[in-house]
């Protein structure tokens, strides 16, 4: 017999620059209203960019402006979201790892933030 209903703290959800469903379909507002905290899986997109060249462009041009790297960069963005997004990264690559941990000295500005978002989407926020 069940005892108790464990409301769900967490929700594992594909989340990155390339994959941004999500921001829109009701996922997140969700999340924020039922107190859950998403896990962003794929949040660097897998490594792939390159199918928007300008949104990886951007996201070069960001990081160099913060001195920081691009995966710190992609990380930034989720986390500036109000849900408070976890990202899980995928790889085992040290190197990596340290580009993605230097998305702890960067806060975005509202303004990247959004640059950022029309960029990937491909047109303006109306
Ligand atoms: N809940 C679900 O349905 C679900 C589904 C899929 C995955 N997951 C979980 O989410 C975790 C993360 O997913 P993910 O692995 O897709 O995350 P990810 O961190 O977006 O991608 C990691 C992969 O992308 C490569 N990569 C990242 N940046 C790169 C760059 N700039 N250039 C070249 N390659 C780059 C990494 O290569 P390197 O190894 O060379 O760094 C690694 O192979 C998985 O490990 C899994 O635990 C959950």
């Amino acid at each position: 017999m069940l005892s108790a209903i464990v409301p769900p703290r967490y929700n594992q959800i594909e989340i990155s620059l390339q994959q941004l469903s999500a921001f829109t379909d009701g996922t997140l507002d969700q999340c924020i209203e039922k107190q859950i905290q998403p896990m962003a899986w794929s949040p660097l997109a897998g490594g792939n960019l390159s199918s928007n060249q300008n949104l990886e462009a951007l996201t070069k041009k960001i990081a160099a402006q913060y001195e920081t790297t691009e995966e710190a960069i992609m990380l930034s963005f989720l986390a500036k979201h109000p849900s408070k997004i976890i990202s899980v990264i995928g790889t085992s690559n040290k190197e990596r790892m340290k580009r993605c941990l230097a998305f702890k000295e960067v806060t975005l500005s509202n303004q990247d933030f959004f640059e950022l978002y029309s960029t990937a989407l491909g047109h303006d926020i109306p």
